[in-house]
């Protein structure tokens, strides 16, 4: 069924599925090692070790969520990685909004968020040989039928989107349509055209115009968040003056 949903894109050719993986991320790595073609697909019903960014963990029981990684090898430098992780983040908040209503903003640098919870995270991993990209690791966990609750996170709350729509949700169905808007945006990437994805990521983006707090190694900055600049750092207003965020964890001050 996701085959033939995926049909005419780049993800048609490849899918591995795992019941039980460590982490779909580690598993896409190993294949990208040995030489696997671009749109190569990993799914898992369970991870093992599911990761996510800054070394934490990544939670979700079988049958209910998408724990999925993306093989690409775009002809890009690695200053450019960041826009595919901004593509994912828009397929996946467009694609959820198509299916059922829902709108998620996305939480830069990448994080999907509904209704000020968290239902989404993206984890981007990548080589590069001779200072050109050799392949980019996609990894996405959504959750769609089961949250962990704020307990087990602690550090931020979540959600899924049965949550919040109040209906169990088609996984097979939501990762084509997902899947088919990132084959769209990455046609345009790919096309040299960036224009609409700015725009449309930074239309969606949860900060835009909110006093964030930014914890970046020992520093801590305040600011206003304005949007994400051509080479991804977020630029915040401090007291009038802008300064480049290039990574960090930022919360909303209320
Ligand atoms: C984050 O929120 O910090 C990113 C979470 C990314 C989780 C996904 S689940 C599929 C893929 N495999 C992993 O081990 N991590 C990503």
């Amino acid at each position: 069924m996701i085959q033939s949903g995926l049909k005419d894109t780049v993800f048609a050719r490849n899918i591995v599925f795992r019941q039980v993986v460590d982490s779909t991320n580690t598993l896409a790595k190993t294949l990208a090692a040995e030489g696997s073609d671009e749109g190569t697909l990993v799914l898992a019903e369970e991870q093992t070790a599911g990761r996510g960014r800054m070394g934490r963990q990544w939670l979700s029981p079988a049958y209910h969520n998408l724990m999925v990684s993306i093989l690409l090898r775009p002809e890009i430098p690695a200053n450019h990685v960041f826009v595919l992780t901004m593509i994912l983040a828009l397929a996946v908040s467009e694609g959820v909004e198509d299916m059922v209503g829902l709108k998620p903003f996305v939480k830069w640098p990448n994080d999907l968020y509904v209704g000020g919870e968290k239902i989404a995270g993206i984890l981007t991993e990548f080589a590069t040989r001779d200072k050109r990209v050799e392949y980019v690791i996609l990894g996405m966990g959504l959750n769609v039928n089961w949250s962990p609750g704020n307990e087990a996170i602690g550090l931020y709350p979540t959600t899924s989107i049965m949550a919040q729509a109040g209906a169990w949700v088609s996984r097979g169905d939501l990762l084509v349509r997902i899947l088919r808007v990132f084959h769209g945006y990455y046609e345009k990437f790919r096309g040299g055209d960036v224009e609409d994805i700015y725009r449309r990521w930074n239309s969606r983006s949860l900060l835009k115009d909110k006093d964030v707090e930014i914890l970046s190694g020992d520093a801590t900055i305040r600011g206003r968040a304005k949007r994400i600049d051509r080479d991804g750092a977020l630029i915040i207003d401090c007291s009038g003056e802008e300064r480049r965020i290039v990574s960090g964890d930022v919360s909303v001050i209320f």
